[in-house]
């Protein structure tokens, strides 16, 4: 399935700490040939190395790796909150990296919306109060922007603590404010560095759920960070895998879990329950039309929801399309095989 035109991508894009950061790219023909050794000769420290993304419209693209592979670091590159050492940032077919200053603080108060893992909310503030904060930053009249607030804020489903301060909320009410205050101005862009993270896993999978709702409701582009793989399994159409700065893959979960591009990505994949990630039209065989068939399923089900009931099937179910032409046969033997892991 072809994906939409791309609305942000990064490309070549490094991140050096360390003093004259850039002149390690003096006379390099290109960026790429810098390695880890000539970043340690010149003491230098390679947060982020020659990334190169593209995100489409409407999808959430996860950035998963270790604490310290980089990450934020890249996150923020992506709306120059953090000045990429070298590399190309486009949004909305513009190069970022030619905007002023000014001309930034203008995206990313009208189009980039922002959640972090701790973060303040203004303790003076009441929910109301904070969620309509960005919008009073905007100059947006007192009732237009509370109006827009309370519909965000119900969209979080918080309507019934409107007036309440932070200290006088949960941990994850404070987040579903965070949530809220960054949707306040409609971005086009929804950028998230480990909203969930420091959640109790309860919560955390709560909180999931209701980010699954709110984006079936707004469908925005999202960038979305996690170092849990899990997480990342749940929420992501596409998943770049970081490690040491660099981005060893791209891919959709499926296609890491089914070929892992080296072992640290394999490490990951390693505890999934692969039922959860692989869809019938994955593991289907063509269909043998002289087998009597048990039944059918739609190609896009994930086999954890058809398991029990193929397994305990004499005859191979038919796998169908969504305009119902059956592509292939699904029998207990495949299922088995996902469900044992091979
Ligand atoms: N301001 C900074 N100065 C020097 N090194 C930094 C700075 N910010 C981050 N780093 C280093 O860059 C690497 C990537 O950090 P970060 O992007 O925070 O990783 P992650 O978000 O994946 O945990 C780490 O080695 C970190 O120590
Ligand atoms: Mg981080």
């Amino acid at each position: 399935m072809a994906r939409p035109e791309p609305i942000l991508t990064c490309e070549h894009v490094w991140k050096i700490f360390g003093k004259n950061a850039e002149r390690i790219f003096d006379g390099v023909p290109s960026t790429s040939e810098i390695t880890s050794e000539d970043l340690r000769a010149a003491s230098l420290i390679g947060a982020v190395r020659e990334a190169t993304i593209e995100v489409a419209e409407g999808e959430i693209f996860i950035i998963m790796g270790l604490s310290g592979s980089g990450k934020s670091t890249l996150l923020r590159c992506l709306s120059r909150l953090i000045e990429p050492t070298t590399g190309v940032i486009t949004f909305e077919g513009e190069n970022l990296l030619t905007k002023s200053e000014k001309e930034m603080i203008q995206i990313r108060r009208h189009k980039m919306g922002m959640v972090f893992q701790h973060f303040a909310l203004m303790p003076h503030l009441t929910v109301l109060g904070n969620v309509a904060f960005p919008l009073e930053v905007q100059g947006i009249d007192r009732n237009s922007r509370h109006q827009k607030a309370r519909e965000v804020i119900d969209l979080v489903g918080l309507s019934d603590r409107e007036s309440y301060y932070p200290r006088e909320l949960s941990g994850g009410q404070q987040q579903r404010v965070g949530i809220a205050r960054s949707l306040a101005v409609e971005p086009k862009i929804w950028f998230l560095d480990e909203p969930f993270s420091a959640l109790d896993p309860l919560i955390r999978r709560e909180m999931q759920d209701e980010f699954l709702r709110i984006q079936s409701v707004l469908s925005k582009t999202i960038v979305f960070i996690t170092h849990d793989f899990n997480e990342a399994i749940r929420l992501a159409d596409r998943i770049a895998i970081m490690k040491d700065g660099a981005i060893i893959q791209v891919g959709t979960p499926e296609e890491l879990v089914r070929t892992p591009a080296d072992s640290y990505v394999e490490e990951f994949t390693n505890d999934l329950t692969k039922s959860k990630v692989f869809t019938a039209r994955s593991v289907m065989a063509p269909k043998d039309p002289s087998l009597p068939s048990g039944g059918s399923v739609p190609d896009s089900i994930k086999i954890e929801e058809i398991a029990a009931e193929i397994v305990a099937s004499e005859q191979p179910y038919d796998v169908v399309d969504a305009q119902g032409n059956i592509v292939g046969q699904l029998a207990r033997e495949a299922v088995i095989d996902v469900l044992v892991g091979n």
